[in-house]
């Protein structure tokens, strides 16, 4: 929806001129917001652009990325009916995990994008992005588990928002059994959304 879109934009915009974590800003090329749907009913988010989506400007577009988009495929969703994004928005320099204080100043932010976008699903991709919403939560223990969360926001009313939490595909990217799990994980999607849209 086009005002949905403005509104991200504008956040893009309000990102940029509060110049958060500038450190990170200054090895960076540039931020990397997000992209996809505005009104998409599934928002995955990952952890940090890597090198390629730094060049890019765009999420999950390196290996993780292709394997990403390969599992979107196998449960005929594209890139254009979901929306992609990360908790941090610069690269980390070496791709190090992003510290616990740049998650915290990202972190408003990315409740704004969701707060926006109000999908139904929001997929954690791997622990970094789980704890951000669940912090109390072991990955091994919960991946493809889904998880109701009630979202309360100033001003609208309370909402549920289901979480469902899957392991990096950057972690699965060489090894198979990971990989295996992921991919069956990642096939809940569907059915874990026809449930959603019972009630
Ligand atoms: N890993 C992530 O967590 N996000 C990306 O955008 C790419 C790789």
């Amino acid at each position: 929806m086009a005002a949905q879109q403005d509104l991200l934009d504008n956040l893009k915009l309000k990102m940029l001129k509060d110049n958060i974590c500038p450190e990170l800003a200054k090895t960076a090329h540039q931020l990397v917001f997000g992209e996809g749907s505005s009104s998409a009913k599934i928002v995955f988010i990952g952890e940090a652009p890597g090198k390629n989506e730094d060049e890019q400007g765009r999420p999950f577009v390196g290996a993780a990325g292709k394997f990403f988009d390969e599992m979107l495929e196998m449960i005929n969703l594209t890139r254009d009916s979901v929306y992609i994004t990360n908790i941090v928005k610069y690269r980390p320099p070496n791709n190090r995990d992003p510290l616990p204080e740049e998650k915290a100043v990202f972190l408003p932010y990315l409740y704004k994008q969701l707060e926006i976008i109000r999908p139904q699903m929001v997929v954690t991709l791997g622990r970094h992005s789980l704890n951000c919403f669940l912090p109390d939560l072991v990955i091994g223990k919960v991946h493809g588990l889904p998880k109701r969360m009630k979202v309360v926001v100033h001003g609208s009313a309370p909402r549920t928002m289901v979480i469902l939490p899957l392991f990096h595909p950057a972690a699965a990217l060489y090894n198979g059994g990971m990989r295996q799990t992921l991919v069956d994980d990642f096939v809940k999607i569907p059915v874990i959304m026809s449930k959603i849209n019972e009630f």
